[in-house]
């Protein structure tokens, strides 16, 4: 008989489609290859923060849920570091100068709906940001690093100083996925939620792209 798939290989592997559409969207491939501009990338960083005060705020609700809590941990917290990142990219009053795209708003909401009330989408969620975030993120905070003459201020978003070892962190964390007591049903529910939570990511890219256009078109 043949072993059955882990669900953290079957979820990967039904999901990589949705990752390279992610990865390649135009807003983030310019980044990547250099094209993005400093506005480019604080505009993003500003976005991550709408996404991540709602994650984070919904991870503190599921400290309580027997399932999702074994996932929560403040080594992954993103918050602290994006708003030291907002203040020194923009300034002291960055809070003011900051407002979330249309995608944005529906991500947010999403995850506010599902962080109340169902911690299978809760942890598809976060799954999708802080994974990547420890992948292809690490690479992407090295690259605008360098492009920019960051030091550490500006990326520390991009800095797990509590995780040493990130491939290390990935394997638990998915073994954590395998351990979860999810019946089939739910792990198809779980992986749909992982692919919507993919859209988000490149209808955002879509979005910073078209707000990128019609700034341009206005200067
Ligand atoms: C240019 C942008 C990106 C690059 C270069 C990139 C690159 C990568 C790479 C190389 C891996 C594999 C790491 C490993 O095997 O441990 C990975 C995994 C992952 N990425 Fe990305 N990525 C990008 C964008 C994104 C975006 C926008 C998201 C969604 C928000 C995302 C979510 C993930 C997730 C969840 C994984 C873990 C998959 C798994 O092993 O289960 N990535 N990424």
């Amino acid at each position: 008989m043949t072993e059955p798939i882990p669900f953290s290989t079957a979820l990967r592997e039904r999901s990589s489609g949705a990752h390279s559409g992610s990865e390649g969207a135009g807003f983030m491939s310019d980044l990547i290859k250099g094209d993005g501009t400093r506005e480019d990338y604080i505009a993003l960083v500003a976005q991550h923060w709408f996404i991540y005060e709602a994650l984070e705020s919904a991870a503190e609700r599921m400290r309580r849920d027997p399932v999702a809590s074994v996932f929560i941990t403040d080594r992954l917290t993103r918050l602290p570091a994006l708003e030291a990142d907002l203040e020194f990219l923009i300034g002291p009053d960055w809070r003011e100068r900051i407002e979330p795209l249309p995608t944005t708003r529906r991500y947010v909401e999403r995850i506010n709906q599902v962080g109340a009330t169902w911690s299978g989408g809760f942890i598809a969620h976060h799954y999708t940001r802080y994974l990547g975030d420890l992948s292809g993120g690490l690479f992407i905070g090295k690259l605008m690093q360098r492009r920019f003459g960051f030091d550490t201020n500006g990326i520390g978003f991009y800095i797990f100083g509590d995780i040493a070892d990130p491939k290390a962190f990935k394997d638990v964390y998915r073994d954590q996925l395998d351990a979860a007591p999810w019946d089939d049903a739910e792990k198809e529910r779980v992986i749909d939620e992982v692919l919507l939570a993919y859209q988000f990511n490149t209808d955002l890219f879509e979005d910073l792209a078209r707000a990128k256009a019609e700034s341009e078109a206005v200067a």
